[in-house]
């Protein structure tokens, strides 16, 4: 048995690999301190379930659609690989925020491991955009719909606008090229870039160590006090342990958790619905991944003249900000007990994260999300069916286009001044399948039927309101 494992580790040259990189001793590190080891997992997984996603997947506009219909209905478990390649996508989102965090909270970004945090600012915002295309190439209404907006994002941006939004689109307009770029970017391009950068960022850890427990314990000056410190640490019989088995397996208890949920989710949630297929005439509802709602909410909180600055402003000045941190902020204090105001800060930035996260989400379909039902004039009032009604109207987004007796959005007709009033039947069919020239999603299949009968006896109701309030 030995002489066997000793021949393969000798004719594959394993030896310097073994003794380099798992047989070496590290400063012991805590169980929570897996998230590097769970991104790695993700990784793979995205790797593998991609690979398997490309060899159906079709890049041309005419026929995405149909490919990923195919993939999820009638291909051996081709649900399965489309969901896990989602929940661990979303998984990633997430680990990468808890890993982000993690590090500003301990200062992992000091002397001497400069080099790894801007190797990892660069996977971050990959990653970010590595998720981002992907929700794209399904080509449902939903994902061109998104398409739309970010072009349409793009196009306010001050000054540069045209030029983005024409490199975004890859010409003139919106159409089968945007989806080849898309493609080139998720599935050549980004990958490339990951798995390099995940590679640098692995080589730069395994020279230069992650934050230990005696550095957070005490100042250090410099990177050469640091490395001291590495040394004696890993070193002793307290503060030290090797590699493998240890840390390796501790590590991978996390990455193993959150493989574990990424597969559960895969199995009781599935993978994400298709939409009806996008078809670049029609509009539709907008609806981005779950993962990037904190940002929607962000972008609908401020107003609408400004929005258009944010929507570039905010990644740069994050990938600014993360890029100066560790040439900026020098001091000689590690860990979170001697810097609580960092502490304080990444608490707020969580919390506000999730505060816009739950914000974007109890209003679905809204880009520009308002949760307040529209006015009901004084003194009339409303049958239950009609109030439930009103309510649904903004949970539902048709407030982000109706305004009511003059108050609201104005991209429809107020539903006070419709001439000649409509009857409860016009009205349904109209919702459910407006014409094909008017600027309003179609809802069939999408809505309740009580939603839709008291939306309906809403809007009925509200044709005898004041035009003004
Ligand atoms: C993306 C914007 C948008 C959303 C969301 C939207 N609408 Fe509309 N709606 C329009 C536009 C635009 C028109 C007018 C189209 C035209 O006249 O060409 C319209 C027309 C209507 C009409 C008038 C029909 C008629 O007979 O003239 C009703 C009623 C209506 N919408 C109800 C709703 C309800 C109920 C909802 C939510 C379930 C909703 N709309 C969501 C944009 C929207």
């Amino acid at each position: 048995m030995n002489s066997a494992r000793d021949w393969i580790v000798d004719r594959f040259a394993l030896r310097p690999i073994y003794d380099r990189l798992l047989d070496r001793r590290v400063p012991r590190s805590p169980w929570y301190a897996g998230d590097g080891a769970a991104l790695m997992l993700l990784l793979g997984v995205q790797i593998l379930t991609g690979a398997a996603l490309s060899l159906t997947y079709s890049p041309a506009a005419d026929s995405a659609y149909a490919s990923v219909e195919h993939i999820t209905e009638a291909q051996v478990l081709g649900w399965f690989v489309r969901g896990l390649h989602y929940w661990s996508a979303g998984l990633m989102v997430v680990m990468l925020f808890y890993h982000l965090f993690r590090q500003i909270l301990l200062a992992g970004y000091k002397a001497p491991r400069e080099g790894t945090w801007l190797i990892g600012v660069l996977l971050f915002f990959a990653v970010l955009l590595m998720s981002y295309t992907g929700y794209l190439l399904r080509w449902d209404e939903r994902a061109v719909h998104g398409v739309r907006v970010t072009l349409h994002m793009l196009s306010r941006v001050p000054m540069v606008g045209e030029s983005l939004t024409l490199i975004a689109q890859r010409g003139p307009e919106l159409g089968p090229q945007t989806l080849s770029q898309l493609y080139g970017l998720h599935v050549v391009i980004l990958p490339l870039l990951i798995v390099g950068l995940t590679g640098y960022h692995l080589y730069l850890i395994v020279q230069r160590g992650t934050i230990t427990r005696a550095e957070r314990h005490q100042p250090v000056e410099t990177a050469e006090h640091q490395r001291e410190l590495y040394r004696t640490e890993k070193t002793s019989v307290r503060g030290g342990e090797h590699f493998f088995p240890e840390t390796a397996f501790k590590s991978g208890l996390m990455a193993t958790l959150v493989l574990t949920a990424a597969i559960a989710l895969t199995m009781f949630v599935g993978a994400p619905r298709l939409f009806p297929e996008g078809n670049l005439v029609e509009s539709s509802l907008p609806a981005e991944e779950w993962w990037f709602w904190w940002f929607s909410g962000l972008i609908a909180l401020l107003p609408p003249s400004i929005a258009p600055w944010f929507v570039v402003l905010v990644p740069i000045v994050a990938f600014t900000v993360l890029i100066l941190l560790p040439f900026v902020d020098r001091g000689p204090s590690r860990g979170v007990k001697h810097r609580p105001g960092w502490a304080f800060g990444v608490i707020l930035l969580i919390v506000a994260l999730l505060a816009l996260t739950d914000y974007r989400r109890r209003s679905p379909f809204t880009g520009w999300p308002d949760p307040a039902p529209p006015p009901i004039p004084i003194g009339v009032e409303l049958t239950e069916a009609a109030e439930r009604g009103r309510v649904a109207f903004a949970d539902l987004g048709c407030n982000s286009c109706h305004p009511v007796s003059g108050r609201g959005r104005t991209v429809g007709p107020d539903l006070a001044r419709l001439t000649p009033p409509r009857s409860r039947l016009q009205i349904e069919q109209y919702v459910l399948q407006p014409p094909v020239e008017a600027a309003m999603p179609a809802y069939a299949g999408r809505i309740s039927e009580e939603d839709l009968s008291d939306v309906v006896e809403f809007c009925h109701v509200a044709q005898t309101f004041p035009r003004r309030l």
